[in-house]
């Protein structure tokens, strides 16, 4: 019941949940009875919200300073990290002091406070291993999934840490359940004044069965700080580029049932993935299953289709797929997530929601001017009437959100996948196996 009203909020919608489609049931059951998709709150009701970055991450390390610092609690990474490593007898923070000694004179000693739900610093979550010189601490893991959200043109960079010993739970392949303590970072770095700078790293955390921590770190200009804020910021460094309130997270990150969207069989099997891939999880024996899922090759979850398919289909899968337009979310009318049959693939074509519950499909959204009936999710061979190509080419949103998609955290449009998006849709030809194009 408390999931199913966590992905209620997380996609905004007021239907029933369809949860309980199978994998291989019919698509169509899915979007029975689904209501319009309802929009996104408004995020920036916060007082913060808004105000310039500095402003704002100056404010969060008055906080934490403010706070109780005693150093001779909260180590840095969860009990069981802890335990691992070799100097797991002396705390994180002491550790910190020692190594201040050696670094630059604006190096920002790392204090970390004790009695916390989750760190208020990214410095005390466990990334680093030594926080002035950056080190990643080697436990850590590097990852990028083939196919990736796009984040306004921010450069990113992953990594995981999962507790040693303990595996990913594959039995439901669609669905991995992540070891408790399992940690995930996601770093974002913009140019600005023209410079590459780091301008967020966000965090989730898996303290127990059913809980996890989530939080935004904002690092200030010198990159010396890195404290948590919660209200997000709405522009950052005069330009367009929003960090998200810790408010808005779930409604990403709802979908799926153990929060984590983008370290998944499919994502992690593309052939674009790099750094801890699926096949290094296989081979390193992180994967585990009551009924040999752990087995399915990498080879065997490419998307299906020609170049163009396979490109967009991975495109709509991180961007829209992971998110919102899938099996967890109630009142989505398409499903865009690529999933893993009972054969272990991901089917051909046909199979897919997108093709099922996209092409030729009438649109309920419809465009200015656009004549109603006569605008479609996909239109094969015309992306000038098709609702995806349109969303995603555009970044306006009216008050209701509707206007385009993903509906939140963006203000950029990524050219190069819209291009690549309409390309597929205009090569949607009956000869590929496509269906004519609807009135
Ligand atoms: C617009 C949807 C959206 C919002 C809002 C969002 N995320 Fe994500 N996030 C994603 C997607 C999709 C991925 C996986 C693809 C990728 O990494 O490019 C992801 C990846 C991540 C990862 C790497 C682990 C994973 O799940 O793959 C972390 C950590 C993360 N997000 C944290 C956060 C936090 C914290 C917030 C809230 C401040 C947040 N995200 C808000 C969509 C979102």
């Amino acid at each position: 019941m408390a999931l199913s009203c966590v992905l209620v909020a997380a996609c905004g919608q007021s239907q029933p949940r369809v949860a309980d489609v199978g994998v291989d049931g019919n698509l169509d059951r899915a979007v029975e009875d689904a209501g319009p998709r309802d929009v996104p709150v408004d995020l920036r009701d916060d007082p913060d919200v808004g105000k310039p970055v500095d402003a704002v991450v100056d404010v969060a390390i008055a906080r934490v300073d403010a706070s109780d610092t005693s150093p001779d609690t909260s180590p840095a990474l969860s009990p069981d990290a802890a335990d691992r490593r070799p100097d797991a007898a002396a705390p994180d923070v002491a550790r910190a002091i020692d190594q201040a000694a050696d670094v630059a004179p604006d190096a920002v000693l790392l204090t970390c406070t004790a009695g916390l739900p989750y760190p208020d610093q990214l410095g005390c979550t466990g990334l680093y291993s030594d926080w002035p010189s950056r080190t990643v601490d080697p436990a850590v893991r590097e990852y990028r999934p083939g196919f990736e959200l796009w984040s306004d043109g921010a450069a990113k960079t992953r990594w995981i840490y999962l507790p040693a010993g303990q595996k990913i739970d594959v039995s439901k392949p669609n669905e991995w359940t992540f070891p408790v303590g399992t940690k995930v970072w996601k770093e974002f770095r913009l140019l600005v004044a023209g410079k590459m700078r780091r301008i967020e790293t966000r965090y989730f955390w898996k303290k127990s069965l059913d809980e996890w921590a989530r939080a935004v770190y904002v690092w200030n200009a010198d990159e010396s700080q890195a404290p948590e804020v919660k209200a997000g910021i709405a522009k950052v460094a005069g330009t367009d580029y929003e960090i998200p309130p810790q408010l808005a997270c779930v409604k990403c990150h709802g979908g799926r049932l153990d929060s984590i969207l983008g370290f998944e069989a499919v994502s992690l099997a593309a052939p674009g993935a790099q750094g801890f891939t699926y096949a290094d999880l296989q081979s390193g024996g992180w994967l585990k299953s009551t009924n040999g899922k752990e087995t399915i090759p990498a080879s065997a979850l490419v998307p299906p289709g020609d170049a163009d398919a396979q490109r967009s289909l991975g495109y709509l899968h991180a961007n829209c797929g992971v998110s919102c337009h899938n099996r967890n979310s109630a009142g989505v009318k398409f499903m865009a997530r690529l999933e893993i049959n009972s054969a272990g693939t991901l089917g051909v074509l046909g199979d897919t929601g997108v093709f099922q519950l996209a092409i030729n499909q009438v649109s309920d959204f419809l465009p200015p001017n656009a004549v109603k009936g006569f605008f479609y999710r996909i239109r094969p061979t015309d992306p000038s009437r098709s609702t995806f190509s349109y969303l995603s080419g555009r970044r306006d949103p009216v008050p209701d959100g509707r206007n385009q998609m993903p509906p939140l955290a963006s203000h950029k449009v990524d050219v190069d996948a819209v291009a690549a998006l309409d390309a597929w849709i205009t090569g949607m030809t009956v000869d590929k196996g496509y269906p004519a194009p609807a009135p």
